[in-house]
């Protein structure tokens, strides 16, 4: 009301939401009728490792191993990335005759129409008849999973009236930027609203055991109102990561309270959506040319996935005062502490010519390990020498030139010599562990000076192809 009927002052209502209250006083969880009770630790239900399985493997494999019911778990990626071509597929397959559970999957939409899902969801199935620009087809099929219910929605108090008729065993919301609570005033994608309403859709999966999943869009300017506010409210945190540009897409976890972090799962986006690749490292090297200078194979460590990379280096003349240094795929200032150590440690002349350093395939790589292999596709452009084709570079660059060892290193050399690599150039081992593999040959060595010298085929120029 604008004006009040008893005094006549304008503007003097303030709203309160009163929250409906039980007898005994204890206050009731919006769209939930469910308490909570304290339980001794012995008689909480449920085993701690109860996960439904799940047919897309690599999606299991960066959950932890499936889905925890009850769980939270946000998906995050740049806009047009496939986070709701994921998440929809997922829907699909868990709604499935086939698939474990038994309950409905919901799968609300504030993006989209449900048509438009259908329609997406009629390509994903492969529906050869169906085309999909012509808005009268009729796309009524029996293909279609019978326990996925589509909503076009963005009210959270309608969404949990949704909830609480459908009684999905997973809920899925696209995305929270688009959901609001009606009784707030700020609006949707705000940083209030966003918090809110995944608290709230927090409290439904813990109260319920429904798990939801919550799609979230990073934004170009830091994320403010997108994922980073919601990351301490979910249980899980999951990237959708690549370039838009390319196919590869990585999920990557990045918290996890029901498995490890930094596990990756990597999908190929195709015509017909998200197709698991289970062998990466051969997918990303595929399109290398071999003997080509400026060309290094990594091998990283991806949660508890190694995985080989290509790296490559091109070093160009300076046409303008300050040379340029551009990663892409590796951090900024590790690039240029590589190139610190080249020009002071190896001696390359590298401050009149522009540094490009490009991980292959979208992969974006954090670990050190990945330095010896970057230093080497640089030294490699510079001196338009073509390295050993057969060699992977495996080690951490130090300030002095120095390699230093990094982690699981007898897994990394395994998935090399799987892949056919015959040698592999390490720092010079101190301590000694579990021996190392046999079917690759190891190549130690203190210095990145030396790797060079024995990692690059020296006189042989641009014969590659
Ligand atoms: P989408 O899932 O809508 O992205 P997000 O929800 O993260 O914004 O993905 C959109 C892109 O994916 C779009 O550019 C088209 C592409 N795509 C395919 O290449 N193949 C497919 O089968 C589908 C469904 C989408
Ligand atoms: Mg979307």
């Amino acid at each position: 009301m604008g004006k009040c009927p008893k005094c006549g002052a304008y503007n003097s209502f303030k709203e309160e939401v009163v929250q409906p209250r039980f007898k005994d006083g204890s206050r009731t969880i919006p769209g939930l009728s469910g308490r909570s009770i304290p339980r001794r630790i012995g008689e909480v239900g449920g085993d701690v490792d109860e996960r439904l399985p799940m047919s897309m493997a690599e999606f299991a494999r960066v959950l932890g191993g499936g889905i925890v019911p009850g769980s939270v778990i946000l998906v995050g990626g740049d806009p047009g990335i496939g986070k709701s071509t994921l998440l929809l597929q997922m829907a699909m397959a868990m709604a499935s005759k086939s698939s474990p559970i038994n309950n409905p999957v919901l799968y609300v939409s504030g993006e989209e129409s449900e048509r438009q899902i259908k329609m997406r969801g009629a390509r994903l199935l492969s529906l050869n008849s169906v085309h999909l620009d012509d808005p009268n087809q009729d796309l009524s099929g029996s293909d279609f999973p019978e326990d996925l219910f589509l909503v076009t929605e963005t009210n959270l108090d309608s969404i949990f009236e949704h909830v609480q008729e459908v009684k999905p065993q997973l809920l899925i919301v696209d995305s929270i930027q688009t959901t609001y609570i009606p009784e707030k005033e700020s609006s949707a994608g705000s940083v209030s609203q966003v918090r809110e309403s995944a608290s709230r859709l927090r409290e439904l999966a813990k109260t319920s055991g429904i798990t939801v999943f919550i799609i979230g869009h990073v934004t170009k300017e830091g994320a403010i109102a997108g994922p980073m506010v919601l990351e301490h409210i979910v249980d899980t945190v999951l990237y959708l990561e690549g370039d838009r540009y390319q196919s590869y897409r990585l999920l990557r976890s990045v918290k996890n309270r029901f498995g490890a972090t930094a596990e990756v799962g990597v999908f190929e986006m195709r015509e017909r959506g998200l197709v698991e690749v289970s062998n990466p490292s051969e997918a990303f090297l595929a399109e290398r040319m071999v003997n080509a200078s400026g060309s290094a194979i990594a091998v990283t460590m991806e949660g508890t996935r190694p995985l080989l990379v290509e790296i490559q280096g091109l070093t160009s003349p300076t046409s303008f005062g300050n040379p340029r240094r551009t990663p892409n795929g590796i951090d900024f200032n590790r690039l240029l502490l590589t190139v610190a150590v080249l020009t002071r440690r190896v001696g390359l002349r590298l401050a009149d010519q522009d540094v490009f350093v490009n991980v292959v395939g979208g992969l974006k790589i954090s670990e050190p390990a990945a330095d010896l292999a970057v230093a080497v596709a640089i030294a490699s452009s510079v001196k338009d020498q073509p390295l050993r084709a057969d060699t992977v570079l495996i080690g951490e660059v130090g300030l002095n030139g120095e390699l230093r060892a990094v982690g699981q290193m007898n897994a990394r050399l395994r998935e090399a010599a799987k892949l056919g690599f015959k040698a592999a150039i390490v720092p010079r081992r101190l301590r000694f562990g579990e021996p190392w593999p046999e079917d690759i040959e190891i190549i130690e060595t203190r210095s990145l000076r030396n790797a060079l010298k024995i990692g690059l085929l020296s006189g042989s120029k641009n014969e590659g192809g």
